[in-house]
Formats: C-alpha cells, structure tokens, sequence
C-alpha cells in the first residue's frame, strides 16, 4: 500500500471541549504524520462542498449549522493506509456502535457532535483535501521513527 493522505477536521464540539491535543496525540501515537495543520472556521459553502453528498438527508442543516458553529482544526494526515487507520482511530459515526479505544467511542455520545470527520476513501480525500488545504500549505519531513515504524523485510 502506497502512502496516503487524508483530510481530518476536529469539529466545534472537540475544539470546544478541550480535545485539540487529546485527539492529535491518538494520531501520532498511532504513527501517521501530521503534515497539514490549521485552526480556522469554516465559511457555510466550504461546509456544503465538503458535505456535498449529503445534501437532502435529514441531518443536512443541523449538520451544517453544527460545522460552522466555531473553529475547527483541519488537519492533513499522512502515511500507509492512513485513509482507513484514521476512520478506524475515529470509530463507528452512530455513538451506540462506537468502540472503547477509539476517539468517538471514548469521547462521544452524539451522533452530530461526533468530534471528528475523516475522509472515507482516496477519491474523497482528494476532493476534501483540495477544498481546505493549498498545496503549499502541505509539508514534506520526515519522522525520526519511520524506519522504525516501516522496517525493510531483508
Ligand atoms: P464524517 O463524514 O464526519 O467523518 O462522519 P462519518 O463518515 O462517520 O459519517 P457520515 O455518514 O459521512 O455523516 C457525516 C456527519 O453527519 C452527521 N450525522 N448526523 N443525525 C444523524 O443521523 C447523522 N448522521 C450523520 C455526523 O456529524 C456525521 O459525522
Ligand atoms: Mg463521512
């Protein structure tokens, strides 16, 4: 699997709540790489492009309104897979699916104020990734763990 990233937005309620910090740490610990990062609040038609998909469902303007509420914290993950570690770190969108270890299921009770989005696949990651963030706002390093993290099988 070739590296991925993927878009990340902690939303009003984690920002709110204090878990800027709480939620990061559980990606880096995991041992995917920041690589984008910017507190900012979204404008209502960055929402809507974002959530596109979701145009119609019940949930739509509470979603939207929920989303444009206070700042986020968008974040550009990095790494093998990322796509679908962070989905996984994030947990189960419904609070009664959720598991313990994962940030909706530690931190949560609702199904809106569910602390985080993440990017479901590579096409949407694309899609999201170049809503929020400009390519030069995306930053090439490398971690001092990597070769750790991703031995060469000799
Ligand atoms: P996200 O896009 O935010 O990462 O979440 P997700 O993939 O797990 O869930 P998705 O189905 O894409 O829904 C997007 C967001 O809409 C809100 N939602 N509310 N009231 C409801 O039934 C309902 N369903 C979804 C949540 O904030 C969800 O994360
Ligand atoms: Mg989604």
């Amino acid at each position: 699997m070739e590296t991925e990233q993927t878009l990340v937005l902690i939303k009003p309620d984690g920002v709110q709540r204090g878990l800027i910090g709480e939620v990061i740490a559980r990606y880096e610990r995991k041992g995917l790489k920041i690589v984008g990062m910017k507190l900012q609040q979204l404008r209502r038609d960055t929402v809507e492009a974002l959530y596109a998909i979701h145009q119609g469902r019940s949930f739509y303007d509470v979603l939207i309104e929920f989303m444009t509420s206070a700042p986020i914290v968008a974040l550009v993950i990095e790494g093998r897979n990322a796509i679908e570690l962070v989905r996984m770190l994030n947990g189960d969108t419904d609070p009664t699916k959720s598991q313990p270890g994962t940030i909706r299921g530690d931190l949560s009770v609702n199904v809106t104020h569910n602390i985080v989005h993440a990017s479901d696949s590579a096409e949407s990651a694309k899609r999201e990734l170049d809503i929020v963030f400009g390519p030069e706002e995306r930053y090439k390093y490398n971690r001092v763990d990597e070769v750790i993290l991703h031995p060469t099988v000799v």
